[in-house]
């Protein structure tokens, strides 16, 4: 009877306890705002001005989407043997990159106001694209625009020693020519998979070499592209197999250094 009369307050305490947890646990709990954007869109990271003007694919102007245009390659598909032979060249440039421009254009089709900006600010302001078409844009539209530049900053006359200022920045900032060659090989070599190789100047104003996967742009960070290398196996299989060291080795027999002194130029102007 005695312990009883102890035991029955604890119980009581222990009881009103459980029961206060319990009407605690049943109350409706605050739950994060839903967000009143539209939660099915993948953001893209671009870190771009969308304010930046400056032209990319060609120096003189941007690049039209209205529609988008394959332009010719600037010589014959055999002029770059020393490098790359005649059939990946019109594969490359007559398949690979029409389709890219055909994409781009097919997907700007559905929208047709996005057609009167450059593929430059498209890929500058990728979260102003629909989602629908939003990779294919960034895909093709980044395609169209890094195999323009491409084209442009090979040629048969080129050599394997940089001149003019361009010469010169790269010894200040790599050491010498050697060096930034080396490095540029290894970062072209370590890209995974599919995608380009690039000597950018950064937002910062440096020259750095930089990769990118697949096709997007050095321009989606805010970097200028100055020149690039396609590490994709569609630029060198047919002659190199797996061997791509060897093609990037290689590829510094057609470099258009005359045409990289240029961009290098336009580079330094501020956006
Ligand atoms: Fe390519």
């Amino acid at each position: 009877m005695m312990k009883s009369f102890f035991l029955r307050p604890i119980i009581w305490f222990f009881t009103g306890i459980l029961l206060v947890s319990t009407l605690f646990a049943c109350q409706p709990q605050q739950v994060a705002e839903t967000p009143t954007t539209n939660t099915t869109a993948t953001p893209i990271q671009t870190t771009a001005p969308v304010t930046d003007t400056r032209p990319i694919a060609f120096l003189d102007r941007q690049l039209s989407a209205n529609p988008a245009q394959l332009p010719p390659l600037p010589y014959p598909y055999n002029a770059l043997e020393k490098a790359i032979d005649a059939e990946t060249m019109k594969l490359h440039h007559d398949r690979h990159h029409a389709t890219y421009v055909e994409n781009l254009n097919n997907a700007l089709n559905q929208y047709p106001q996005l057609q009167d900006r450059s593929v430059e600010a498209l890929l500058r302001d990728l979260n102003s694209v629909p989602e629908d078409i939003r990779t294919t844009v960034r895909n093709n539209g980044g395609g169209h625009l890094n195999h323009t530049i491409f084209w442009q900053i090979m040629s048969p006359q080129g050599g394997v020693e940089p001149t003019g200022e361009i010469a010169q920045e790269i010894n200040q900032t790599f050491g010498s020519f050697e060096e930034f060659r080396k490095q540029f090989n290894e970062a072209g070599g370590d890209r995974f998979g599919s995608g380009w190789v690039w000597l950018v100047r950064n937002p910062q104003g440096q020259l750095q070499i930089t990769s990118t996967p697949n096709q997007d742009s050095p321009i989606t960070e805010g970097s200028y592209p100055i020149m690039g290398n396609d590490v994709w196996e569609h630029a060198y299989y047919l002659r190199y197999q797996n061997r791509r060291a060897e093609y990037l080795n290689n590829w510094w027999n057609v470099v258009n250094w005359q045409e990289i002194n240029r961009r290098a130029q336009a580079s330094r102007q501020q956006s």
